[in-house]
């Protein structure tokens, strides 16, 4: 089915999304599935790697978290094809898309601030989305899920730790020196929750906890690259707030200053170096 019929949510306008994002960030619309999939491989990866390490063989319920277009349910669904697998997303476009690439899943458009399952899940599942959660609220709504869990049941995230990495830094100088300084001083997003932070509050409910990080290094075409890539995803509070005009000249001071940060490579493209926390708790 293409929307559960749950939820008719699909139908609601844009400003679905917009109340995900009270405090620093300033997502006013819609993802674009179109942008974020132009890195599909690179994006995709780590919902592999972290899959790697949960120790399920056959769960009975899964749920891909803050699914987006459906590349990561498909990892899922490859690995547990006899499970009963669903994805939610908040972002009706994200949803449309992962609608129409697995037709036979149910995707449901919904926040995962409210999000609360109608049956106990085995495996909750989520790739590069608690970031977007603002801080104080993201492990609140993990251990929340945690809870409803039955005992053995596993959950994972991973969440990109790139706010120090030199491509996001770059956004908070270039947002920070132009005529948009003032209409952008208070986006940027919170900084993750610290390993030990995170052990400490998901250990009280769980038997385990596997924290680690990955550092991948993408060899990208060139610095335009670079910016596609965050145009899908960091970017978007940045240049969203802006007019046309205002957007266009953001990008330009913002390539420039990835120019001058990122040397080429011997074969003339960019390596951009993409840090990702990642953890496997498992419900006590
Ligand atoms: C970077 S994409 C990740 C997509 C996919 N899981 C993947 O592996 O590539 C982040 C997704 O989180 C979703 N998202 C952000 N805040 C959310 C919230 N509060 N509730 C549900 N989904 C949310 C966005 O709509 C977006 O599709």
């Amino acid at each position: 089915m293409l929307f559960s019929s749950r939820t008719t949510s699909h139908l609601l306008p844009r400003a679905l999304t917009v109340r995900h994002f009270p405090t620093r960030t300033m997502a006013t619309k819609d993802w674009s599935a179109q942008q974020y999939l132009k890195f599909e491989a690179e994006r995709t990866r780590p919902s592999r790697d972290l899959l790697s390490q949960i120790p399920l063989k056959s769960p009975k319920r899964v749920v891909d978290l803050g699914c987006g277009p459906g590349n990561s349910t498909a990892v899922l669904l490859k690995q547990y094809p006899d499970a009963h697998l669903t994805g939610m997303d908040s972002s009706p476009d994200m949803i449309r898309k992962a609608s129409a690439t697995l037709p036979n899943i149910e995707f449901t458009v919904e926040d995962l601030n409210t999000y609360t399952p109608q049956e106990p899940v085995d495996v909750f599942f989520s790739n590069a989305v608690f970031q977007w959660i603002p801080r104080k609220e993201r492990l609140e709504v993990v251990k929340r899920l945690i809870r409803s869990q039955p005992s053995g049941g596993v959950f994972a995230f991973q969440v990109p730790d790139n706010l120090t990495e030199p491509s996001h830094a770059a956004m908070q100088e270039t947002a920070a020196n132009g005529p948009w300084a003032e209409a952008l001083s208070t986006v940027g997003r919170d900084t993750f929750q610290s390993p030990q932070e995170i052990y400490d509050e998901l250990k009280p409910l769980c038997s385990d906890v596997n924290v680690w990080h990955t550092h991948y290094y993408h060899s990208l075409e060139n610095h335009e690259a670079v910016v596609e890539w965050v145009k899908g995803t960091g970017l978007r509070p940045y240049i969203d707030p802006l007019s046309a005009t205002d957007r266009e000249s953001f990008l330009e001071a913002y390539l420039g200053r990835l120019e001058k940060l990122y040397p080429k490579t011997i074969d003339g493209r960019v390596l951009l170096r993409y840090p990702r926390l990642f953890v496997v708790a498992v419900r006590a």
